[in-house]
């Protein structure tokens, strides 16, 4: 594979690359370029954090997880980049260094490259934006201060990364969803590539080889989001930052969800049809796109189908997907909104989820009219609670009904003990979560960051 990329301000052509190279493999081994640092080589500690930037913007993203075909055509900056051609810091390089924001300096690249992002983009919700670097021994209070303090500073022109003209690369990197149907019928056998950020882990992990690899990151027509009066329908490589920002209005609580779901690095990577094709029963979208009654658009070759998302998920890595079938969108119809998302795991924020129960529930003149339930981290699947929503429906919508819905979650779900949560403590959770969405609905409000004693 033949691929083009910008490279610091500077372009680089690469031929025959091995499709599964890491960027970060690639910067510390082949280029020399060590300021770009390997922590967890999962995704999860933001040290390689490098910024992307392509037509829709610059983003952090972390090197790690990121295989050289996925830059056909854009733009990185590495830590080496971030000062000026005569080694001007940049502002926020510079901020760290008067703030006092490193100790041992190894966190420090990806720090500094996640605030290079955020500057360029004018982002100051600083919480978020660093959720995804970990730092252990400077704290995060000077690190803060450094992004606040360059908040109003201009972005050096050095860093205005463009993305670059490139020349086509390889029928393995389709540039739309027609290519992609065409290339994925004749190698069925091809492992698909989205954001990479569960393909990422198989090969930095499990040390698997992937051959062949189809990369979906230039069919520009799954990226699309389109919102009318009816429906609503989400292309299968929109980003979890996108989707997010989607649902923000119509489904704030599921907004609220993805916003915690891994970090901004991993957001900006993994999308919405990698995350329902994986069939992970642990997937932070499938519960909810369950509950809202959403249907899944696959493609193999010239012949489409759409079915309801939760007949996708057939048994633990079993899905309802054929060789050379793809998954194109995911589609709802619009509707007041009633949806409450409930993620609960160990930390608040980059943490996967051990129980995702989510709720839709319609109340007319006092009785529920109708009910979807379904849940993450219950069963091998993500899976739908039809018990527990058949001792609803159809009842007056009280605490009393809502009590003798209870025991029916034992009759939806047998949930495994592992090392996130005990089978008996994700029955209870789930239980209480009915709970709290009745409780919430009766404007009795939670929030899970306020403790009181
Ligand atoms: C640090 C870290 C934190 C994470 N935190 C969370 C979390 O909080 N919540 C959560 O739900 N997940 C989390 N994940 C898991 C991961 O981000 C998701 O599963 C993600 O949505 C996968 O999407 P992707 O685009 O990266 O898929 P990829 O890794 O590219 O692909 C995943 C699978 O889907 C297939 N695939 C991809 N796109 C398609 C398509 N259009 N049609 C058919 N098959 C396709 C691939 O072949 C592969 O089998 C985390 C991962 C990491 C590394
Ligand atoms: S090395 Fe930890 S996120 Fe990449
Ligand atoms: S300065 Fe040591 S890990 Fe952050």
């Amino acid at each position: 594979m033949n691929i083009t990329f910008l490279l610091n301000g500077e372009t680089v052509e690469l031929a025959d690359v091995d499709p599964t190279a890491t960027l970060l493999d690639w910067l510390r081994e082949d280029r020399g370029l060590t300021g770009t640092k390997e922590g967890c080589n999962e995704g999860d500690c933001g040290a390689c954090t490098v910024m992307v930037t392509d037509e829709a913007g610059s983003k952090a993203l972390n090197s790690c997880i990121l295989f050289l075909p996925q830059l056909h055509g854009k733009a990185v900056r590495t830590v080496e980049g971030a000062s000026g051609p005569d080694g001007e810091p940049h502002p926020v390089q510079q901020a760290m260094v008067d703030l006092h924001g490193s100790q041992c300096g190894f966190c420090t690249p990806g720090f500094v490259m996640s605030m290079v992002a955020s500057h360029a983009n004018g982002t100051t919700d600083h919480d978020t934006q660093l959720a995804g670097n970990l730092c252990r021994c400077t704290g995060y209070a000077p690190i803060i201060r450094a992004a606040k303090a360059v908040e109003d500073q201009p972005v050096p022109v050095w860093v205005k990364d463009k993305p670059v003209a490139a020349k086509p690369a390889s029928p393995l990197l389709p540039k739309s969803s027609d290519e992609l149907a065409k290339v994925f019928a004749a190698h069925p056998g091809a492992t698909l590539i989205a954001g990479a950020t569960d393909v990422g882990l198989w090969v930095t992990k499990q040390l698997r080889n992937l051959d062949p690899v189809i990369f979906l990151g230039g069919c520009d027509d799954l990226k699309e989001i389109s919102i009318t009066e009816d429906e609503v329908r989400i292309g299968a490589m929109v980003d979890m930052n996108r989707m997010g920002a989607a649902m923000a209005d119509l489904h704030p609580s599921y907004a609220e969800t993805i916003r915690r779901y891994a970090s901004v690095q991993v957001r900006h990577a993994a999308t919405v049809g990698g995350n329902i094709a994986n069939g992970s029963p642990i997937g932070d979208n499938p519960p909810a796109l369950i509950a809202l009654g959403a249907t899944l658009h696959l493609r193999k070759g010239d012949e489409r189908r759409s079915i309801p998302i939760e007949d996708f998920f057939i048994d633990y890595g079993k899905q309802d997907r054929a060789p050379g079938e793809f998954v194109e969108a995911v589609s709802f119809l619009r509707q007041p909104d009633r949806l409450k998302c409930y993620k609960l795991s160990k930390r608040f924020d980059q943490d996967i989820s051990a129980v995702c129960g989510c709720f839709n529930i319609t109340v007319s003149d006092g009785v529920v009219s109708q009910a979807r339930i379904a849940f993450g981290g219950m069963a091998g699947v993500p899976k739908r609670a039809t018990r527990v929503e058949a001792a609803l429906t159809g009842r007056p919508w009280t605490a009393e009904t809502v009590q003798s819905a209870l025991p029916a979650f034992a009759e939806d779900y047998s949930p495994m003990s592992d090392m996130r949560a005990s089978a008996r403590y994700r029955l209870e959770t789930a239980k209480a979560m009915l709970e709290r969405y009745f409780l919430e609905d009766q404007g009795e409000l939670t929030n899970v960051l306020e403790v009181s004693a």
